[in-house]
């Protein structure tokens, strides 16, 4: 059996590989490497636990630093793997500082990689993720698209060569998982009288300015804001101490938690990737807050609206909401996990 690496560390990471991950353990010698990039248990155990995910073969312990401390850290841990196993292909998920130095140790050492979800882009340079995905598209050899917006993406990045629209591989996990109300009956909550709410991204946190502004703005909010609450951002309340009276702060949750609390909630209000496309999928409108999207099919079909600035106005934008009449199916049928997995399997057998 050929062997595949499968490199992981985050917790989008977690969500795109339990769509492949038993397929790639029936078709290959499949050894997943969990970098330890998150390594609170609410941000990674959890994950496992509910994806029915096995434990990862190799854990690297990198854990928090800055960027260049992370991805560097993951570049000497990989390659010694990579060195030492030698897979016909690495596996990398997304656009975390993981698939990163997975990828860019991969390509050092010339063992081909697979991205899976390759070719989105948001077009923004200063979010950390964009230039990870540009740089892994750049040195891969399969190009997984979640979307057909991605695939065009690469073609105007001249990238032609083994990209392939699959479907989005978290599109697979949110039909696969069941929603549970445990924790919403727990809280007590009524469906469609709260908001639900996830803050983490640097672009938000770095900035004192914009974090006060964003609180303000959720603190006035006509219902009440649950929010799963990052280390990050945790960190940031208790520095700034912000107000935080119209919020439910609560651990961050695992994934059947957050999607019963995305489908119930009025609204969303975040600035992560993966939540942009759990509410379009759940029916429930968002607002981004950030000034640009990797998922713009999101807010071409009215579901999702950017708010760049002026967080004032979040509730004069939530109040003059239209829900859009189109729901098309964008990211593929529920069965990326399977072409993804059967594209793999062709170009192993093939070179
Ligand atoms: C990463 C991804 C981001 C994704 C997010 C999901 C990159 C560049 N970004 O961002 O796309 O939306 O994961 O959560 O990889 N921390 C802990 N415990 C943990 C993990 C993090 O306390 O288990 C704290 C640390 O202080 C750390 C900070 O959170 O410095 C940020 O974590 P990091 O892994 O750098 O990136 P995320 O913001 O989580």
């Amino acid at each position: 059996m050929k062997t595949v690496i499968s490199i992981v560390g985050a917790r989008p990471n977690f969500v795109k590989l339990a769509a492949v991950s038993q397929l790639l353990d029936q078709q290959f010698n499949h050894i997943i490497v969990h970098t330890g990039q998150h390594y609170d248990a609410k941000m990674t155990d959890i994950f496992f636990e509910e994806l029915d995910i096995r434990k990862p073969d190799i854990n690297l312990s990198v854990g928090s630093g800055t960027h260049a401390q992370m991805t560097g850290k993951i570049l000497i841990r990989t390659e010694k793997v990579f060195k030492k196993i030698k897979p016909r292909l690495v596996i990398v998920y997304g656009d975390t500082n993981s698939a990163l130095g997975g990828a860019i140790s991969a390509a050092k050492v010339n063992i081909p990689i697979a991205h899976i979800e390759a070719g989105v882009r948001s077009y923004d340079r200063l979010m950390p993720e964009e230039v990870n995905r540009v740089i892994i598209d750049h040195i891969s050899t399969l190009l997984l698209c979640p979307s057909k917006i991605a695939a065009k993406n690469l073609k105007k990045e001249g990238i032609m060569k083994n990209a392939h629209f699959t479907g989005d591989a978290m599109y697979d996990m949110f039909l696969k998982i069941k929603v549970d109300n445990s924790l919403i009956d727990k809280m007590k909550l009524h469906p469609k009288q709260y908001y639900f709410s996830t803050i983490h991204r640097q672009e938000n946190t770095s900035s004192i300015e914009r974090l006060n502004a964003i609180f303000i703005a959720l603190n006035n909010l006509d219902c009440p804001v649950v929010m799963p609450i990052h280390p990050r951002t945790e960190k940031m309340i208790m520095k700034l101490k912000l107000k935080v009276k119209n919020l439910i702060l609560i651990k961050p949750v695992g994934i059947s938690d957050s999607l019963a609390l995305q489908k119930f909630s009025k609204f969303i209000i975040t600035d992560s990737g993966g939540v942009q496309k759990e509410a379009y999928w759940s029916k429930t409108p968002c607002l981004t807050f950030r000034a640009t999207t990797e998922w713009p099919e999101t807010v071409e079909l009215g579901w999702n609206k950017l708010v760049e600035e002026n967080f004032s106005k979040t509730q004069t934008i939530i109040n003059s909401n239209q829900q859009p009449l189109e729901h098309p199916q964008i990211y593929g049928n529920g069965q990326s996990g399977r072409k993804i997995v059967e594209i793999i399997r062709r170009w192993i057998s093939k070179n």
